[in-house]
């Protein structure tokens, strides 16, 4: 399993219960150590023989498609979250969050991939008047 921005919050949480609850799975982290990552939310599992750590940015689609080779399942947590942040500055964003997640989708494509499931939030919809938005919000 390819898990990306596994260096953040959620990511290493993820990569956390998926090696500790299922032991038929080995996990590649990718991770470009970008503005939300942490290496010591993963810090312990260094010497764990299922998990390993690769640094690179999924906005290279050259990268993407090599480490996809061979991966059946793909988890996609990298982002750029902190979104006032992309106020100021929106390149970033659009790298990461719209070219890093179509050169997953393309290479899982051309990979013949089983399994892509894309890790977004509510905040793409913005503001809401009451209530929270869901899956088929529009
Ligand atoms: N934190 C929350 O409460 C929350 C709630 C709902 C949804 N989400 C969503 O979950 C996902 C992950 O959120 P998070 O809070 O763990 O974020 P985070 O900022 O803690 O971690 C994101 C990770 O992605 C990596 N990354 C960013 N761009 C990359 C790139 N181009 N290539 C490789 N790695 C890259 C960063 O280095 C970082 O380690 C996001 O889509 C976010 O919108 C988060």
């Amino acid at each position: 399993m390819i898990v990306t921005g596994g260096l953040g919050f959620i990511g290493s949480n993820f990569i956390h219960h998926m090696i500790h609850s299922r032991r038929d799975f080995r996990i590649t982290n990718v991770d470009f150590k970008g503005f939300g990552s942490n290496p010591a939310n993963v810090g312990e599992l260094k010497r764990n023989n299922r998990y390993r750590f690769v640094e690179g940015d999924i906005a290279d689609y050259t990268f993407v498609r090599k480490i996809l080779k061979n991966a059946r399942i793909v988890v996609n947590f990298a982002a750029e979250t902190h979104v006032d942040r992309s106020i100021a500055n929106p390149a970033p964003f659009f790298e990461s969050n719209t070219k890093g997640a179509f050169n997953l989708l393309r290479a899982a494509y051309e990979r013949n991939v089983d399994k892509l499931v894309h890790i977004s939030t509510d905040e793409i919809y913005g503001a809401i008047d009451s209530g929270s938005f869901d899956e088929r919000s529009q």
